[in-house]
């Protein structure tokens, strides 16, 4: 019933316009004034300074220091066997709260060299932390509970369980995820508002996918690059993004790739399996013992790695994660490291194909001209068109998701991420999720959908 309900709104949102101004204001003929939330009523003096420029007047790197962001989840919870002091919430893959990558992405870190200019920026985000997909095993773990409550009696660390009830909603941002949105609107501001002088009344073109994480995601970045008025400077362009059918859509290449469905496409799922046999053995032990009548397996084990992630962003906290020692989440980590490197990187026979309309939409938007022709993922209807497809800007705002992002990398051909993973022991590695998309899940269980 859930899943019916979601299936039909889901298709109902993919009718309507392709550009909107999603903040439409209530006409205020409609409100007393005293309701009025039109940014232009009495609003007082008004003048702001000039566009800051970080990217380029930013000295740093400074020995030392770093940027700590506050927060407002609960990740104090003291983890066994973390000698490391290391914290267990940045190795929940591309479930993470987004943090700065710790350690760079494979390359070196110059300050800009003298002399040079930043004259333009093509930026492609993700959206925010959200809840868990359909068809996600974490749901399945509550129905199992849910199911068997009464016929099992749970112990210890486990007692929880007589009464735990799962909670999570699907697909939309948590209340995090819009705040890393309008963070990271934020951030992009203070590093390149200068590039954007549209104050003549020119609007640019941001891109993001139908999808309500996507558009909502797009929202809260614009409110926090331009504020809440943000119509004033960009249309939101919506391309669609469908549950059925095959949609052109660069932000959402697997759409329009078949084989990215189907069983070529899982090594990834198929090594995290593999390797959850092997990292989470003992836990799986450990915690059978404490419930008996429940017949706790190693797709239980996952499946409570997953809800401690989704949980703490969906709740703030969750009691899922002390369940685990810092190995295993360690473990974990690497499970959605080589389950995007099999599905969607460079280990995935469609990784690149994936990925390769919005490389040749970022070629054409460096060399002006717009894309005529039918070609891997692209909708031409679109992108031959300088309305809906502009060649002008001197910045570009996209949104999509991190499968497809990871595909869209291995289509550039950053050939850091490329390395071999095994699936039966933990090597150091460069493609570590939690550092290039924080957060959605790890095709663990099913594969209806492989985008997150
Ligand atoms: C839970 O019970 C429902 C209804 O009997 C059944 O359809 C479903 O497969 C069960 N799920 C699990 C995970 O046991
Ligand atoms: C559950 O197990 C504990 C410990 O063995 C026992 O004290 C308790 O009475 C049991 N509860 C139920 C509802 O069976
Ligand atoms: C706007 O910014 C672009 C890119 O920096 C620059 O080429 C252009 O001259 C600027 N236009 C105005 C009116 O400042
Ligand atoms: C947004 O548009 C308004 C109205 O044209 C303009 O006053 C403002 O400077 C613009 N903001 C930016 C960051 O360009
Ligand atoms: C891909 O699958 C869709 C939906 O089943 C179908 O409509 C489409 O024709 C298929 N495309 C190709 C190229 O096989
Ligand atoms: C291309 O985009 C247009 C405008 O949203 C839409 O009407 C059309 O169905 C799309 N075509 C494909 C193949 O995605
Ligand atoms: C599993 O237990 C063995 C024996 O206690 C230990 O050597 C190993 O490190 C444990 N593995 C994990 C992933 O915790
Ligand atoms: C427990 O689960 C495993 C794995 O799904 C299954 O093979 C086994 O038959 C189950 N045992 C019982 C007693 O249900
Ligand atoms: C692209 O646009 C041009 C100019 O409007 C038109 O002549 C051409 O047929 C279009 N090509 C496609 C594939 O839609
Ligand atoms: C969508 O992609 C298919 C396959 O690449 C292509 O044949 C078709 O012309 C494209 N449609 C649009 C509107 O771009
Ligand atoms: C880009 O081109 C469009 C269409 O020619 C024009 O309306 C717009 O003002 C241009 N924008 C910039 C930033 O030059």
């Amino acid at each position: 019933m859930v899943y019916r309900s979601f299936l039909l709104s889901a298709a109902a949102s993919l009718v309507g316009a392709l550009v909107v101004d999603s903040r439409q204001r209530t006409s205020t003929s409609e409100v007393p004034d005293y309701f009025n939330t039109d940014l232009a009523y009495f609003p007082g003096p008004t003048a702001t300074g000039s566009a800051p420029f970080l990217a380029q007047t930013n000295p740093a790197p400074f020995p030392g220091t770093s940027y700590i962001p506050n927060s407002p989840l609960e990740t104090q919870i003291p983890i066994a066997g973390n000698s490391k002091n290391g914290n267990i919430f940045q190795l929940h893959g591309h479930l993470s709260h987004y943090f700065p990558n710790p350690d760079g992405f494979g390359v070196d870190e110059y300050p800009l060299p003298a002399g040079a200019e930043i004259v333009g920026l093509n930026m492609l985000s993700r959206h925010g932390a959200r809840y868990p997909t359909i068809g996600s095993g974490v749901y399945d773990f509550g129905q199992k509970v849910k199911n068997l409550t009464g016929m099992f009696n749970a112990t210890g660390q486990l007692d929880f369980l007589n009464t735990w009830r799962y909670k999570l909603g699907a697909e939309i941002l948590v209340p995090v995820g819009k705040q890393e949105l309008f963070d990271s609107g934020t951030l992009h501001y203070y590093m390149y508002g200068h590039l954007v002088n549209n104050t003549d009344g020119n609007k640019i073109i941001a891109r993001t996918t139908t999808q309500n994480r996507m558009t909502q995601s797009a929202e809260y970045f614009l409110a926090g690059f331009f504020g809440l008025d943000w119509t004033l400077n960009a249309t939101l362009e919506r391309i669609i993004e469908g549950w059925t059918g095959s949609w052109n859509n660069s932000l959402a290449g697997y759409d329009n790739c078949n084989n990215s469905k189907t069983g070529v496409s899982f090594g990834g799922a198929d090594a995290t399996k593999k390797w959850a046999e092997i990292y989470l053995a003992n836990a799986t032990e450990r915690l059978h013992a404490l419930i008996p009548g429940f017949n706790w397996t190693v797709t239980d084990s996952y499946n409570a790695q997953s809800l401690c992630a989704y949980e703490t962003v969906a709740f703030g906290y969750s009691v899922f994660c002390d369940l685990f020692t810092y190995e295993e989440w360690e473990g974990y980590e690497y499970s959605v490291d080589i389950g995007f490197a099999g599905n969607d990187a460079f280990q995935s026979p469609t990784g690149r194909a994936v990925g390769i309309g919005y490389v040749q939409e970022v070629l054409a938007r460096l060399k002006h001209h717009t894309i005529d022709g039918p070609t891997g993922q692209i909708n031409v209807t679109l992108d031959n068109n300088t309305v809906t497809f502009p060649t002008n800007q001197s910045i570009y705002l996209d949104f999509s998701h991190d499968t497809n992002i990871m595909s869209i990398l291995t289509a550039f051909g950053f050939t850091q991420f490329a390395e071999f993973l095994p699936p039966d022991k933990m090597i150091p590695h460069e493609l570590v999720v939690s550092h290039m998309a924080s957060l959605p899940e790890p095709s663990y269980h099913k594969q209806t959908h492989s985008q997150h």
